[in-house]
């Protein structure tokens, strides 16, 4: 197949399922040989299954493509190493790593236990960085050898991680925490030849499709289905080729027919005395400049 990614290997984790599926299935059809990382397991994490990864497997031979299952646990370092191995000994190079992988365990603050808490975490932030850290190290080996390669990832956030989420503390803070990371390694690994961006996405996904039943249900008059997880990965199958060229440490939200890059945390109104303020001066000033600023987007769950 030929097409925006042909001769190149992409890596998808958690694509047996809703986006990373989409994502997938997308780029092997802009011609990259694909590695189907899923674990298989239920929505809040649990169990697992080797079905899902080989099924979008087998719908990409149906059409003509080339692909991959790998089962591993992705925020495990055996996992990580094993995703990275797989592409090399399957396909012989890794041009793209898609970081999507996840699972919700959604609570109150008050209510949200530390496994919860934990295992929310360690399958976001983690799950990101492991990946991401064996990618990387073969993608400096290959610099240092002569060989910089146009390589890119491709990190998945949230609006929740970027303006937060009622009932999702855990996973706001994993997906906030994404964000960082995207930040630090597109500036540590520009030198080798890595892209590091991320996306924010929405779709009717098993994730969403119940929360979000009315606003995600797709149109049954043959109209534009917006919240078809296909809508998203058009951008994810860009920013993963050579195309995007230059992009590098840059958020988007991609949602239906709409790409937004989303300006992050920049200096507002600022005063400066000095010397140091009294708490009453300190609080006179911050309320002074609070006046002068933008008002924040509303925490999703809000409005
Ligand atoms: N659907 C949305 O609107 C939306 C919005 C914002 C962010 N996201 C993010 O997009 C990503 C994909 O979510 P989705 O909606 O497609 O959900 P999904 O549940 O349909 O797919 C997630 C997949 O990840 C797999 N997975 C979970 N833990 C894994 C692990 N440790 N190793 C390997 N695979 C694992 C699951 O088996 C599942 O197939 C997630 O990171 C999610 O947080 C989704």
């Amino acid at each position: 197949m030929t097409g925006l990614c042909t001769g190149r290997v992409a890596v998808v984790t958690g694509a047996g399922r809703g986006l990373g599926r989409a994502h997938a299935l997308a780029f092997a059809a802009e011609g990259a040989q694909v590695v189907v990382n899923d674990l298989g397991v239920g929505l809040d994490g649990t169990g697992g299954a080797a079905g899902p990864a080989q099924r979008v497997v087998d719908e990409i031979r149906a059409f003509g493509g080339e692909a991959v299952a790998h089962g591993g646990d992705i925020a495990t370092a055996e996992g990580a190493a094993s995703l990275v191995a797989t592409a090399l000994e399957a396909f012989g190079r890794l041009d793209t790593l898609v970081n999507n992988a996840g699972f919700l365990r959604d609570r109150m603050l008050v209510n949200l236990d530390e496994e919860d808490w934990d295992a929310v975490m360690r399958v976001h932030l983690k799950g990101h960085f492991l990946p991401l850290k064996h990618a990387a190290a073969h993608w400096r080996a290959e610099a240092k050898a002569g060989r910089t390669p146009e390589a890119r990832v491709v990190n998945t956030s949230s609006g929740a991680g970027l303006l937060g989420s009622v009932g999702q503390g855990n996973y706001s803070a994993a997906k906030a925490g994404i964000v960082g990371l995207t930040l630090v390694a597109s500036a540590e690994l520009a030198r080798y030849g890595v892209q590091v961006n991320a996306i924010a996405p929405a779709a009717r996904t098993r994730m969403t499709e119940q929360t979000f039943a009315d606003t995600m249900a797709a149109p049954e008059d043959g109209a534009f289905d917006a919240m078809a997880p296909e809508n998203v990965s058009p951008l994810v199958v860009w920013l993963g080729s050579s195309a995007s060229a230059g992009v590098t440490g840059r958020v988007f939200e991609a949602e239906a027919g709409r790409i937004t890059v989303m300006e992050g945390w920049r200096p507002g109104p600022s005063a400066d005395k000095g010397a140091r303020w009294t708490p009453a001066e300190a609080g006179e000033s911050a309320l002074k400049l609070l006046a002068a600023a933008e008002t924040p987007q509303p925490v999703y769950g809000t409005r």
